[in-house]
């Protein structure tokens, strides 16, 4: 597998999913764009990257924000010139709990952070990538956006969303030599809130490597393959 040369920015890279595929993109050869809101943890992936051969730029991002995502974009193109990859891992559960509970903020919330976040880079990215007649774009889902779960039904519903708008857009944009790939992983051994598994049931999740490795299969995939959505299950549960 080779990603040498390629320019993929990653949201969600300061931890989690998001940091181990900054972390093998760097190994593969690409030139890691780190975006995220943490700006310490970002400085740390990199200089890390760097340590190890690898070459990466953080721009602290608040992919919520149309503004920033624009400037992302501009930074990434004014300093590599080129977008190939867009990962998008970026993501938020903020709470377990009856759909009664959820309050209209964190509704609004777990939206604009599942959803409109992926809405934003996306948009942001498809005048480069059409212009370039290639590149690939990489959602990072969950199995609950394809078979929802209780007590987590604003998550739920917003990564179905994002499956809807993936598929859509992976429509729009093949004829310009661009893919959008949907990853669905199933519980996954990160710290994402407010998951807490007993460390018998950590030992037998996925770990963020083992779905790195799956995304960045997805982009090093000869260019007359085409993988629309790739479910991710750990081989020991069905979580
Ligand atoms: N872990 C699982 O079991 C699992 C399973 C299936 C799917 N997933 C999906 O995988 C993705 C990554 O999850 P994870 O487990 O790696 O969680 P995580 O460790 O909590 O990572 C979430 C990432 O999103 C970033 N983020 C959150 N809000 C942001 C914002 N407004 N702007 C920019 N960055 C923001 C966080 O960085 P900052 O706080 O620095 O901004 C962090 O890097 C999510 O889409 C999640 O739904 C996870």
């Amino acid at each position: 597998m080779s990603l040498k040369g390629k320019v993929a920015i990653i949201t969600g890279a300061s931890s989690g999913l998001g940091y181990a595929t900054a972390q093998l993109f760097a190994r593969e050869g690409a030139v890691v764009v780190a975006a995220a809101r943490r700006r310490e943890r970002l400085e740390w992936l990199v200089g890390d990257i760097a340590a190890n051969g690898g070459q990466g730029i953080s721009v602290p991002t608040d992919v919520t924000d149309p503004a920033q995502v624009e400037h992302l974009i501009d930074q990434t193109l004014s300093l590599l010139g080129q977008i190939d990859i867009l990962v998008n891992s970026v993501g938020m559960v903020l709470k377990v709990a009856p759909v009664e509970q959820f309050s209209s903020a964190e509704w609004h919330d777990i939206w604009q952070t599942n959803v409109s976040s992926v809405f934003y880079t996306t948009r942001a990215v498809i005048p480069q990538m059409k212009s370039q007649r290639s590149g690939i774009i990489v959602n990072v889902g969950s199995r609950v956006g394809k078979s929802a779960v209780p007590n987590i039904a604003p998550f739920c519903a917003a990564k179905f969303a994002l499956t809807g708008f993936s598929q859509a857009v992976a429509q729009e944009l093949r004829p310009y030599n661009v893919f959008v790939s949907t990853i669905f992983p199933g519980m996954t051994n990160t710290n994402i809130q407010p998951f807490k598994p007993a460390a018998e049931v950590r030992r037998q999740l996925l770990t963020a490597d083992d779905v790195a490795q799956a995304i960045a299969w997805l982009c090093a995939l000869p260019p007359s393959v085409r993988v629309d959505e790739l479910p991710v299950m750990s081989r020991h549960l069905d979580l």
